[in-house]
């Protein structure tokens, strides 16, 4: 989870977080490009990821489904379901929370998407 001016690590404790062999934070966008309760792909650092917020919580995660290793999405940006409180995955439906990246319904229940650790400064989110 992402707060303000807060580098939070993966609670796992692994090193799962890991994005390059360098850790050094990069910008991933501006705060106003994630609507409140909404989402947005990258490429960053020639890795898909993407965020979610939930008002002024953010997380981001790797874009691969644990089912099947596949993109969620198949429509861009659009990674939460239709409540807007659960990350989904276009293929086979899965359920994920934002908040950890358990699924919590679907074909991989109990695994998990791959998080990052961020934190947001000066309005801008950061990954790494
Ligand atoms: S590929 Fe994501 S639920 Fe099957």
């Amino acid at each position: 989870m992402c707060r303000d001016s807060k580098l939070v690590k993966h609670a796992s404790g692994s090193d799962n977080w890991r994005m390059t062999d360098h850790n050094t934070p990069s910008p991933l966008c501006h705060l106003d490009e994630l609507p409140l309760h909404g989402s947005k792909g990258f490429l960053h650092q020639g890795q898909a990821l993407f965020a979610v917020r939930q008002g002024e919580q953010v997380f981001v995660y790797e874009n691969n489904c644990p089912h099947r290793g596949v993109p969620l999405e198949w429509v861009p940006d659009q990674f939460l379901d239709s409540s807007g409180r659960l990350i989904q995955c276009a293929t086979h439906g899965a359920l994920f929370l934002p908040e950890s990246g358990e699924c919590v319904a679907g074909p991989c229940v109990g695994q998990s998407l791959r998080q990052f650790p961020c934190y947001i400064s000066h309005d801008q989110l950061w990954v790494g």
